[in-house]
């Protein structure tokens, strides 16, 4: 095991002020209607309803988090629905060149659509981008384009690797592409921060110095997918450059040596919706900031205007209030203490975490291959134990493997992710407790098989059905 940081206290840094109002009441209902619960969604957890029928979610961590009181106070008392030119905008934007330090900012939805409109500007059949882990809604918007996306993470190859920073690029592949013949068809060179797909691992300040210095000697676009770059710069603050810089001086500095910048806000903006494009203008090649002026039209086309993107006042409010208290340090240290502490009381309880990690950013990912090794990856071993922990304890997490990534699955994962100031220590606790249980029968649980293929997204609505 790798090492851990948990405290013995996590000590949220707020108290409680209106039960009932700012507190979501949560139910656990009986293990005979959870039963019937799963076998009505057809044992696909999405397709059960959230808090009366779900005790603890660790479904996603996206846009599920609790607001902020002046995040409130914000979205409800001052947003500006105006279409164009609306005040909320204007505060946004500027809380994004705060955060990014870049000066063109450009509004989304959300993080896909960033991912869609970049890969029709600058994407064509045949093309090639490269990074250190394309997220599932990136591969698919690259793919559609007809490019091949080809992930090269240095998590257990090359010099690269780095015990603290597996969500690195490996810095040797990505040179030994670039000067290969078929370096022509890389258009792309892109870091997610933090690396979402093996693990919620961070990627080192070096890591994103390198990789940008290649893609500058080979004249690439380098791109950076911010969803959870404070998230990652508390990491490199951490265990990197031994507290030398700010959190927000990182922050800044990974958005600097990157062209092109998109972020969903629903992560690290600490929003229910939302997202951004950034770039400096200025500071692009002539052809790219030719290219960079066509994501006005296609917002335009296909978000709305180009003063809100797709976002209502309230949802800018949002984003931009919860940028700047992403990069507060206790909130950061709150944040991975809670992924910390989680694991740790998994690993306590005889849970395999993947790759034997250390904790990463927002989540948890339960090697669940390990723990039901009688399951073979084609009775998705991870589906099992998603069932199983609703199941035994109305708890949702999220598969991640076969049925998810089908044959380009390597390890077989639950996903468990924190929504961010929502859950206390002791729903972790019970959290664990759950997993020790099902550590205890584990031998008695069987795989699973498909009985409604959708095809591509078949985790979101497919059906399933125990393997008697
Ligand atoms: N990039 C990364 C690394 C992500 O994790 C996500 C979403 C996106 C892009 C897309 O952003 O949801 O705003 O459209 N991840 C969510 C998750 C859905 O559960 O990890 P979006």
């Amino acid at each position: 095991m790798g090492k851990t940081t948990a405290k013995k206290y996590i000590i949220p840094r707020y108290k409680t002020r209106i039960v009932g109002v700012s507190n979501t009441p949560i139910s656990l209902i009986s293990k005979k209607a959870r039963m019937r619960e799963l076998q009505r969604a057809h044992y696909n957890p999405f397709k059960i309803s959230s808090s009366d029928k779900i005790f603890i979610d660790l479904l996603t961590a996206s846009g599920t988090g609790a607001l902020s009181k002046k995040q409130y106070h914000m979205s409800m008392r001052e947003s500006d629905e105006s279409y164009a030119g609306s005040l909320s905008w204007n505060r946004l934007r500027e809380s994004i060149r705060e955060f990014s330090g870049k000066q063109d900012i450009f509004p989304v939805h959300q993080g896909r659509a960033a991912e869609r409109i970049l890969s029709e500007i600058f994407l064509a059949p045949e093309d090639v981008t490269v990074s250190n882990g394309h997220f599932d809604t990136t591969e698919a918007n690259f793919s559609k384009r007809g490019a091949r996306p080809i992930d090269i993470p240095a998590l257990k190859t090359s010099t690269a690797y780095h015990a603290q920073f597996r969500g690195n690029i490996d810095i040797d592949e990505l040179r030994k592409r670039l000067d290969s013949p078929m370096s022509n068809k890389i258009k792309i060179i892109l870091l997610t921060l933090t690396n979402n797909t093996i693990g919620a691992q961070p990627v080192s300040l070096h890591n994103v110095r390198e990789a940008a210095k290649y893609a500058k000697k080979f004249n690439k676009l380098f791109m950076i997918d911010a969803c959870r770059i404070a998230q990652n710069a508390y990491f490199i603050w951490r265990d990197e450059i031994q507290k030398q810089k700010s959190i927000p001086e990182i922050i800044r500095e990974c958005f600097r040596v990157a062209d092109i910048a998109y972020m969903s806000l629903k992560k690290d903006g600490l929003s229910h919706m939302g997202g951004f494009i950034v770039t400096n203008s200025a500071a692009l090649t002539h052809a790219v900031a030719e290219k960079i002026k066509n994501v006005k039209k296609e917002i335009i086309s296909g978000e709305g205007y180009v003063t809100y993107g797709g976002m209502s006042g309230s949802d800018m409010e949002k984003g931009a209030q919860g940028l700047k208290e992403v990069v507060r340090f206790t909130y950061l240290q709150e944040r991975m203490n809670q992924t910390a502490y989680l694991q740790e009381q998994l690993v306590q309880a005889g849970v395999p975490i993947r790759d034997d990690a250390p904790p990463g950013g927002d989540a948890v990912f339960v090697d669940a291959g390990k723990l039901l090794a009688h399951i073979p990856p084609s009775q998705f071993p991870g589906k099992t134990l998603e069932v199983a922990l609703y199941e035994e304890g109305g708890v949702r997490g999220c598969e991640i493997g076969s049925v998810m990534l089908g044959s380009r699955a390597e390890v077989e994962t639950l996903r468990l992710a924190i929504p961010c100031r929502v859950y206390a220590k002791e729903h972790f606790d019970y959290v664990a407790d759950v997993f020790g249980r099902i550590v205890k029968k584990k031998n008695t649980l069987s795989g699973f098989k498909i009985t409604f293929d959708p095809g591509e997204l078949r985790h979101f609505d497919g059906h399933f059905a125990p393997i008697e």
